[in-house]
This record gives C-alpha cells, sequence and structure tokens, in this order.
C-alpha cells in the first residue's frame, strides 16, 4: 500500500464524518434528492474538489461535478463516481465513499499528464427515497429518464442536465460491498460483475373502515391484512423481494384498515427470473383481492435489467486490485449501472464491517480505503497508458 494513499485515506474517512453530519434529520442521516441537505453537501464536496484542483459545477439534476481537464482539449472523459443521496436513518459510507476516493484519486494522480478529461460525479439520486424513481441523476445526464419520470418529479428542468455521452470514455465507481461476502473471504475488495435488476412496485388494497370493537371478524374487508399476505408472499418467491414500506392511511387504532398501501422491490440478476417473480407476485395481489373483498392498486414504478460490467474496463480493475481480489455480482443497485447503458463501466467493492448497510452501524476499515484507492488510481494510470 503506498504511504500516499495511506494519508488520503484518513483524509476520506475524515471528510465521511463530517458529510455524515449533513442531514435533513437532526437524530439520522437522511439526505434525499434535491433536498436543502443535498445541496449543502455539495457545496461542501465541490469546496474539496477544488481544493484538489478541479472546476466544480452543480448540474440541473443536482448531480455535483468535479472536472480536470487534460491538456488535450479534444480528448475523451473518464469518470470516477457515486451517489450523494442516501436513504433515512443512512450509514455514511453508502455513495460517498465512491465520490471521496474519486477526489482522492484526483490528489494521488496530482501532477500527471492524462490523456483524458477526468472527472468526478457526485450523483443526486441513487437510492430514490423521494420518487421511488431510482438514479434520477444519472438518468438525466445521460438523457435516459421517461416522460413519466418527469412528470411525477416537482423539480423542473432536471432534463438539462443531460450531456453528450460520446464524451465519455469510461466510467468507474467504487461502493462499500453491502454485504458480507468480502468480510467472510478475508479481502480488501472486490470487483463487480454485474448489478442485479430490479422493479420497484407500489400498490395498495382498499377495503372497509369501519369499527374495531363491533366489526365480527369474518365481516371485515381489512386492507391491512391483505397487505400482510403480501409481505409474506414477496418472502417465499424465490427471488429478492422486500416490502420496505408499508402503511394504514387515517387509520387509528381503533379503526378497521380502509386502506393500505405498500411497496415492493423485486432484485435478481436473471430478469426473466425477476420479471416472473413479479408476474406471480401480482397474481397473488390479484387472488388476496378477490378473497377479502378488496380493490387492488398496482404500479410499476420502475424496472431496471441487470448491468453487466464491461469485460475490458473490469479486466483492467481486476489486474490493478490483484489476484486476491475477489468477482462478485452486486444486488444492490448503482449508477454504474445506468452509465452501462452510455460507456464502458467497472465498479469495485470495498469491504465493509458484518455486511451492515442502509442502517447507521456501516463502518468500513481506513486500510481498506486506502487499498481501494491504490487500486482505482492505478486502474485510471493504466487506462491512461492505453489511451496516450
Ligand atoms: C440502493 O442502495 C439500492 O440498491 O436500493
Ligand atoms: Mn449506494
Ligand atoms: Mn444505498
Amino acid at each position: 500500500m503506498s504511504s500516499a494513499a495511506v494519508s488520503l485515506a484518513r483524509q476520506i474517512m475524515r471528510r465521511c464524518d463530517e458529510l455524515g453530519r449533513v442531514s435533513e434529520e437532526k437524530s439520522c442521516l437522511t439526505r434525499t434528492f434535491a433536498s436543502s441537505a443535498m445541496k449543502r453537501a455539495n457545496k461542501l464536496v465541490g469546496s474539496w474538489m477544488r481544493q484538489a484542483g478541479m472546476s466544480v459545477q452543480e448540474d440541473a439534476a443536482f448531480n455535483l461535478i468535479g472536472r480536470l481537464p487534460s491538456a488535450k482539449r479534444s480528448a475523451k472523459t473518464v469518470m470516477i463516481g457515486s451517489h450523494l443521496d442516501t436513504v433515512r436513518n443512512a450509514g455514511k459510507y453508502d455513495g460517498p465513499l465512491g465520490v471521496l476516493l474519486g477526489i482522492a484519486v484526483v490528489e494521488k494522480l496530482r501532477g500527471k499528464k492524462l490523456p483524458f478529461h477526468l472527472e468526478v460525479v457526485g450523483f443526486s439520486d441513487e437510492e430514490g427515497v423521494k420518487y421511488q424513481t431510482t438514479y434520477l441523476g444519472s438518468r438525466a445526464m445521460c438523457g435516459l429518464l421517461a416522460a413519466n419520470d418527469l412528470g411525477r418529479i416537482r423539480e423542473k428542468g432536471v432534463a438539462r442536465a443531460q450531456r453528450s455521452t460520446r464524451e465519455f470514455l469510461a466510467y468507474l465507481e467504487a461502493h462499500i460491498e453491502q454485504g458480507p461476502v468480502l468480510e467472510h473471504v478475508r479481502t480488501p475488495v472486490g470487483v463487480v460483475s454485474d448489478i442485479a435488476g430490479q422493479t420497484r412496485i407500489r400498490a395498495a388494497f382498499i377495503g372497509r373502515a369501519g369499527h374495531a370493537g363491533t366489526t365480527p371478524m369474518n365481516l371485515r374487508r381489512d386492507a391491512l391484512c391483505g397487505a400482510a399476505e403480501m409481505v409474506l408472499a414477496a418472502e417465499k418467491t424465490g427471488v429478492i423481494a422486500t416490502v420496505g414500506q408499508c402503511a394504514v392511511e387515517g387509520g387509528a387504532s381503533n379503526v378497521i384498515p380502509g386502506r393500505a398501501s405498500f411497496t415492493l422491490d423485486v432484485r435478481d440478476v436473471k430478469d426473466a427470473k425477476r420479471r416472473a417473480a413479479c408476474g406471480k407476485l401480482r397474481k397473488i395481489a390479484s387472488a388476496v383481492a378477490k378473497r377479502r373483498g378488496l380493490a387492488l392498486e398496482w404500479e410499476i414504478v420502475q424496472e431496471t435489467p441487470t448491468a453487466p460490467m464491461d469485460a475490458g474496463l473490469t479486466s483492467l480493475l481486476r489486474r490493478a486490485a490483484g489476484p486476491k481480489a475477489r468477482s462478485m455480482p452486486s444486488g444492490a443497485g448503482h449508477d454504474a449501472a445506468v452509465m452501462s447503458k452510455v460507456c464502458p463501466v467497472a465498479m469495485l467493492f470495498v469491504r465493509c464491517k458484518g455486511g451492515i448497510s442502509h442502517h447507521p452501524d456501516e463502518s468500513v476499515k481506513e486500510s481498506d480505503v486506502a487499498a481501494a484507492l491504490d487500486v482505482l488510481a492505478g486502474a485510471v494510470l493504466e487506462l491512461s497508458k492505453r489511451h496516450g
């Protein structure tokens, strides 16, 4: 491990702590798309980008872009990125670690002449917490927002973030693993093979609200009982499926739930398997509705197919990571899935404690961050030799 990487990793850890305090909630870390906390985070990270010698811009989709131009003006652009939005009550590394590693790569390579422009991007919406549709920032940049996304979001002008993707030479993303495999095999970093596809569904059962004390159990049309059946059905689909939100609308402890809304998040690296599971869940929901006398609302909010990483760029990352680095699929979504539609992408995973993520206890080791920095910087240098 290089000594530069060790001191830069220490700086990354301190910055993750500082950024982890930029939140829209007092008691925990929550930073959603276009929130004032995100704008503050962009300001702070932007100042670190400037310190590293980059010019900085926030685009119309709230993506933060730091740029280190090549002397060759007609050069293409290599991007290193991840996201600066978070889930609710988040850990401080999911997303920010990749952005801060990108800035550290720029610092580590200071003074080197690169045959491409180097950009570090902090995307604004990988989690999809605000509208339940993920990747608004990276899709806006790549011109991949659909009309119904633009209709759904309140922030106007986001589509102006679109860039000419022909200028993109490669996209690299580092991210905490968010799972326990690297810890299990005692390896600091892993190389991603594919990012699993995902479907996000918003659904609701509508029954009849009524008196919780006077209505016999067999004469109820309880919407939450229907939703509860779907939680258990999701558990048995044979793919990765989660009901992450469930709400009784207008409920009270002495009122039979009249409307229960819930979300479904369904994932698999095999797209056909994921689609079949979603079809099966839809059928089960219809049968539950029929049997319980409920109405059903069902909306597929977003579908993202499995994204394979680019073979050439991945092998370059694997060489930089060394023979011990594990090749592994990602069950979590990443902006790299979107970027893979417009340019070659590769991803590096960093071991995290206990595989814990989407939780304030997220934790990474400084020495693993230093190892990841050496790998990323090595891959960028190798890329510069190939394109020099
Ligand atoms: C992002 O973290 C996702 O995979 O939901
Ligand atoms: Mn993430
Ligand atoms: Mn996440």
